[in-house]
């Protein structure tokens, strides 16, 4: 591990509706390194990649990504942070239904300051499968195709860190592996550290490094 860690959480406690939902006394990961999120449902693997991504703050201790506290930024400077560095697959997707898939990539692209190239737009969503859906609207996708588009959106800005929330859930085994591998070599070819939340036991195969939460 890198001596400067990727992300450092310390003495973390995030707390909902008066109750403690997760505490970690410390945890890194070192830049460049993957490592899979595990845990039963309920445990806090969402909760934890929302604090790593500036989404929830936490009610004690520190989260730092690169050595940045994003919880002290100021929200603007929060949002651009997370633009520039983090690439997030939603448990829920969230890609923007009024713009075409291609539109989607091309924002995040935005986000993080870099041209919206279209050919790096369509070589990701190549490589995923569904370079055929570029011009094609969220609404109309089934599950499995947004599912893609969104690991495929996590990506193409080459993110410093990758976080991913049960990104192969709605996948058959041939685009579950394609998916991962994705991200495995996205994160790989970019220097980039990936957290991949899931209980799905084809990836526990692909993956030694874990992190695992206990049930509450
Ligand atoms: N906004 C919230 N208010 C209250 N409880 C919440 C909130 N968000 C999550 N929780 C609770 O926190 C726990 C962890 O949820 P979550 O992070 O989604 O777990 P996982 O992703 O591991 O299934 C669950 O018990 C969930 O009900
Ligand atoms: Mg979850």
């Amino acid at each position: 591990m890198s001596e400067k860690p990727l992300i450092h959480v310390k003495d973390l406690v995030v707390s909902a509706d008066g109750q403690t939902i997760l505490s970690m006394p410390e945890w890194r990961l070192g830049a460049g390194e993957a490592a899979l999120l595990l845990g039963p449902s309920g445990s806090g693997k969402t909760t934890l990649l929302h604090v790593i991504a500036g989404l929830i703050r936490p009610s004690a201790g520190t989260v730092t990504v690169a050595g940045v506290d994003v919880h002290a930024l100021r929200p603007g400077q929060a949002d651009r942070f997370r633009g520039r560095a983090i690439g997030f697959v939603f448990q829920t997707i969230r890609l923007i239904r009024a713009l075409t898939v291609e539109q989607n990539l091309a924002l995040a692209l935005n986000l993080a300051g870099k041209p919206a190239d279209k050919s790096r737009i369509s070589a990701t969503l190549d490589r995923l499968g569904v370079a055929e859906l570029a011009a094609a609207k969220p609404p109309r996708l089934s599950v499995g195709e947004a599912q893609r588009c969104a690991i495929a959106r996590a990506v193409v800005a080459q993110p410093r860190l990758i976080l991913a929330d049960e990104p192969t859930s709605a996948l058959d085994d041939g685009n579950a592996e394609r998916a991962f591998s994705l991200l495995r070599d996205e994160a790989r070819a970019c220097g980039a550290g990936l957290l991949i939340a899931t209980h799905d036991g084809r990836l526990k195969a692909l993956l030694a490094n874990r992190l695992e939460l206990a049930a509450r």
